[in-house]
């Protein structure tokens, strides 16, 4: 493999935007350097008037293989990644059947080789009696689901999770709702029913409510500290959420994009496609997480793409599944919010790449610099287009944001120093790598 030189663009650290040149050998970072310094590279690529961001590491998706490749497969889903600007997804262990063994962590491996553009790491899920299985396998982290959402995966054994916590040796990476407060608010919400009126997804909020997620993340942070886990709590919601986080330096924590920009309000048009666990909140929660990633209060943005078939979601409110798919929308979303001046482009690269790789020990990932993985994203910041449901790659083929209009959109995306996406085109191989 040559040199690769991408020319004339403006790169993105964590401590700002400077113009430099990217030169890229066997698939790793060689040089950044001023404009014009090199020149001898067996390919070059036009950056001008562009962006070059590291590219986006999301440590919260659910690809859905095995066992519900209906719903996304390795293929579509990595291609919606790289098309949203991620190089690595991180995939949680809620499959059919679930991921909770080193076997079954092996079999996912052989299913995955050779199938994804975005390179990838994978979760091991905590099912209440697999500590040992979880500690001697090389699963990036383990998902402990605090009660049942999709994939039916929670653990109510409070003796089970308390081993969990004082004794993995890995992160723990929580879904953190009260299962119990979850029961009470639907038995209440479904009392206050008047006769023969109709459940709906307008109530999801309030069965699945700020209350369920407070409390259940205040107990798991505790325990945490008690007993010395490293804790990750994933997709935090609302405000208090965050105060209780505040009280606890060591414990990381993640937003998701529809927690940011959906709110109640939407599930008048968007119906069960809104339906989500834990599910959007009020406005003020949304200026709350937002004020939180500008104080460093949330570590990273991870999208929990989570795809469900149309045919799924048109389903009534009880039997619709959760969750949405985000991975082709990231990017966009990010690169729109920076034009907005929401976030700035190095609070991107540090939420998005720097403190995911950080928090994950995913070595080589997340900057431009010397020696790291060519992992990059080329941003046109002044492209505009709406979301097109045609333009997806995502299997399940919708998107909540489906006809917004957003103005940053990637349009070149390198994995390994190989180039995979380009103009809205999947234009390279499968050359994902398992991050170990
Ligand atoms: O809404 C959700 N969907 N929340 C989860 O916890 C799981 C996810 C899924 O896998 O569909
Ligand atoms: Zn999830």
């Amino acid at each position: 493999m040559g040199k690769i030189l991408l020319k004339g663009g403006q790169v993105v650290s964590s401590s700002g935007v400077f113009e430099a040149d990217v030169l890229i050998e066997g698939g790793k970072i060689l040089r950044v350097c001023d404009w014009g310094e090199e020149s001898e590279a067996g390919e070059v690529f036009d950056c001008s008037g562009k962006l070059i961001f590291p590219g986006l590491i999301d440590a919260h998706v659910h690809l859905r293989e095995p066992g519900q490749s209906y719903k996304e497969d390795w293929e579509t889903g990595s291609s919606a990644a790289v098309a949203g600007g991620i190089t690595t997804v991180l995939d949680m262990p809620n499959n059919d059947p679930p991921v909770v063994s080193i076997e079954d962590l092996e079999k996912k491996r052989k299913l995955i080789e050779g199938c994804s553009y975005c390179n990838y790491g994978l979760y091991i899920g905590f099912n209440g009696k697999n500590l040992e299985e979880i500690n001697s396998s090389d699963a990036v982290a383990v998902k402990f689901f605090g009660c049942d959402s999709t994939g039916d995966m929670g653990v109510n054994d409070i003796s089970a999770v308390k081993e969990l916590f004082g004794k993995s040796n890995k992160l723990i990476v929580v879904h953190a709702e009260d299962a119990g407060c979850i029961e009470k608010n639907f038995k209440n919400c479904v009392e206050d029913l008047s006769q023969g009126e109709k459940i709906t997804v307008a109530i999801h909020s309030e069965i699945r409510s700020p209350e369920c997620a407070i409390i259940a993340v205040q107990r798991f942070c505790e325990m945490a500290e008690r007993l010395g886990a490293r804790l990750h709590v994933a997709h935090v919601s609302t405000e208090g959420e965050l105060e209780v986080l505040n009280k606890f330096q060591k414990i990381t924590c993640e937003v998701s994009p529809h927690h940011l920009v959906l709110c109640e309000d939407d599930y008048g048009t968007l119906g069960n496609f809104l339906k989500v666990n834990p599910p959007v909140r009020s406005r003020e929660d949304i200026f709350a997480l937002w004020k939180g990633l500008k104080f460093g209060e949330i570590d990273i943005i991870a999208t929990d793409h989570a795809p469900h078939t149309v045919e799924e979601k048109e389903r009534d409110y009880l039997k619709a599944p959760s969750g949405v798919p985000e991975l082709d929308t990231l990017g966009p979303l990010l690169f729109n919010s920076i034009n907005d001046e929401g976030l700035t482009e190095a609070e991107v690269v540090k939420l998005c790449c720097e403190k995911p790789a950080e928090i994950f020990g995913l070595k080589g990932k997340g900057r431009i610099e010397f020696g790291f993985d060519a992992d990059i994203v080329v941003v046109d910041m002044d492209l505009e287009r709406k979301v097109e449901k045609d333009k997806l790659f995502t299997k399940c083929g919708w998107s909540p944001y489906e006809g917004m209009s957003l103005k940053g959109w990637p349009v070149m995306t390198f994995v390994g120093g190989e180039l995979v996406f380009k103009d809205g085109e999947i234009v390279g191989d499968k050359v994902g790598k398992e991050c170990l």
